[in-house]
């Protein structure tokens, strides 16, 4: 049986519109369960739906800063849904130790910079203030440390001398996708296949 797959955003989707293509097209060994974003309004839940995969949208704010309860839900949603990995794709919640702890080597993050550079917010303006000549992007593990579980794969990109946070930012999502599909993949053969 394939894993199934629950993808979590917050904005735009694009991460997690090529990951469900890439899975659609069998170039990811698994399924494409659930897309829960914990904002209502995130672009990429549109997508999800004209991509045929079911969303739930779990508003944070409703649970006025308690967030046990926000993950308590959350949990009881992937439960449900009887997912085997969760992907972060542009989700920009900080999950608590004990929800990570639960899904111990089960959640990845894709992240807009070459950890452990640039963990946190910002990642291109301050890859820029810094005047590096290369930035990229990075899959991990997600543990209780903020970026700073496993890396399992990495792709660089230059940085051009006229370059704003909003090109790169760009031009690093390029490659985000390519890398995001060739990592999940790679995890679930290694999961999976033995
Ligand atoms: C991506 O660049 C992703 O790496 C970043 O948010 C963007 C989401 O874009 N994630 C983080 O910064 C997590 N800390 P998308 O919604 O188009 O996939």
């Amino acid at each position: 049986m394939k894993p199934r797959i629950a993808i979590l955003i917050s904005g735009g989707g694009s991460n997690m519109v090529s990951l469900v293509n890439s899975m659609k097209s069998n170039r990811i060994n698994a399924l494409p369960a659930i897309v829960i974003s914990n904002n209502p309004n995130a672009a990429g839940l549109k997508k999800a739906s004209e991509l045929d995969v079911p969303t739930i949208s779990i508003d944070h704010k409703i649970f006025n800063g308690n967030r046990e309860a926000f993950e308590e839900t959350l949990n009881n949603t992937l439960q449900r849904e009887t997912i085997d990995i969760i992907c972060l794709a542009g989700f920009m919640r900080i999950l608590s130790h004990s929800f990570i702890n639960q899904w111990d080597n089960k959640i990845l993050n894709i992240h807009p910079s070459l950890l452990p550079k640039y963990k946190g917010l910002n990642t291109h303006q301050r890859a820029i203030d810094a005047s590096d000549k290369i930035t990229g992007c990075s899959v991990h593990i997600v543990t209780s440390e903020l970026d700073g579980g496993l890396v399992l794969g990495q792709k660089s990109v230059n940085i051009s001398s006229d370059e704003t946070a909003q090109t790169l930012a760009e031009k690093v999502l390029v490659e985000e996708h390519v890398l995001y599909s060739k990592i999940l993949d790679d995890f679930i053969n290694n999961i999976y296949v033995q």
